[in-house]
């Protein structure tokens, strides 16, 4: 597989060098200086709603607030230029993969994307994930800069993998929802030696290319086309089901359905784990990670932190479900909080939940 990073030329690299020097500033030295600002004014501490208008008022904030949009969007077009520059090499290269190898790519041409999915292109990428062939190169190397390059090799999924994720001696099955290009699902095959692999998304473009780097690595992914609330695949037949960041992407009553189709599919004393976002509990934090939202194209943050999630997770008929912050500078699951960290950071947190042993009937599962 051709790794578009072997093959930037040198103002190509030095263009997204610059912008990710940008991010980890406004990450490591404006998001400090905003918040020391707010201290020093003196405002309330208060509730996420009463410390809006203060912060909007310091003088960091629009400086704060702009250079993250601006950043983001100089980063897609540095992606999206590298990629589509180089369309016909790597749309060739994609289209030499077979769909069948040491794993398996299912598309389905009739799957309907919801139009809460199409009606913006989310995290302001350009066509979103899903509308163009190469959408999925412009997310993998637009995601490398978001994460701060903190990501590369998938630390923080492994780590998902390693530090939240279930020992199940003898799985048989393990389905990673909302799978992107696979960079959530790979770890599950180590994770769960002899235990088939399944990933699901919407968007073919990623699973193109989740398929491709799957078989450059040798991996027996399935990767399947097919919508998370509705996967079509069979009920009580996973030991564990996944997800990561895919939740705060989707309105409260697909969050539901989502939940409910994991309980659906989990075997008796099956785990879901949801690798997502939650709230801090630091009003000005909170804040900002709800502005973060909107400045990024990601409408339904607010429906996640809004939505009751243990409930649904109970009236699907799953047990012991919590909530528990996930360091991803750290040691991954972390029990006792994000520690005290300065800089801007993704509020990360794990989504745990159990069928319970003694079946009873989640939403739609055959008993
Ligand atoms: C932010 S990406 C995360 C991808 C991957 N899990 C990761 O951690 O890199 C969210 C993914 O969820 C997918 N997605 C959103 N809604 C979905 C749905 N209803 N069914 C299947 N996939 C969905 C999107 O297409 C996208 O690939």
């Amino acid at each position: 597989m051709i790794d578009i990073e072997n093959r930037l030329t040198l103002d190509e690299r030095s263009a997204i060098d610059f912008v990710l020097v940008l991010r980890k500033r406004w990450a490591d030295t404006v998001y400090p200086a905003l918040t020391a600002e707010y201290e020093a004014s003196g405002a309330p501490a208060g509730t996420v709603e009463e410390v809006a208008e203060p912060l909007h008022a310091l003088p960091t904030y629009p400086w704060f607030s702009h250079l993250e949009r601006s950043q983001q969007k100089m980063s897609w077009r540095l992606a999206g230029d590298a990629v589509v520059g180089r369309r016909d090499e790597l749309v060739a290269d994609l289209e030499s993969v077979p769909l069948r190898g040491h794993g398996t790519l299912e598309l389905d041409p009739t799957v309907a994307l919801p139009s809460w999915y199409t009606d913006y292109d989310i995290h302001i990428q350009p066509g979103s994930f899903y509308s163009d062939d190469l959408s999925a190169y412009v997310y993998e190397m637009g995601a490398r800069v978001v994460m701060l390059r903190d990501n590369d090799g998938y630390k923080f999924h492994r780590l998902f993998a390693e530090t939240a994720l279930p020992d199940v001696p003898g799985a048989t099955r393990v389905i990673d929802l909302g799978c992107g290009f696979g960079k959530s699902t790979r770890p599950l095959v180590g994770k769960y030696p002899g235990a088939e692999v399944i990933g699901v998304d919407l968007a073919a473009p990623g699973l193109r290319l989740a398929h491709a780097e799957g078989e450059d690595e040798q991996l027996p992914i399935t990767y399947r086309q097919a919508d998370a609330q509705d996967t079509g695949l069979e009920a009580a037949s996973s030991d564990v089901v996944t997800a990561t960041m895919m939740l705060h992407e989707m309105p409260a009553e697909a969050m539901d359905r989502v939940i409910g189709e994991a309980a659906r599919l989990l075997k008796p004393g099956g785990a879901l784990r949801f690798l997502e976002f939650m709230l801090t509990g630091d009003a000005v934090r909170d804040a900002i990670v709800y502005e973060h939202a909107e400045r990024n194209n990601e409408p339904f943050f607010r429906a996640l932190f809004a939505t009751d999630v243990l409930a649904i997770c109970a009236k699907h008929g799953l047990v012991d479900a919590t909530w528990t912050p996930f360091d991803e500078r750290a040691d991954g699951l972390s029990p006792d909080g994000w520690g005290n960290r300065e800089g801007w950071h993704f509020p990360w947190a794990v989504l745990s939940a159990t069928r319970p042993a003694t079946a009873g009937n989640p939403t739609g599962a055959a008993a």
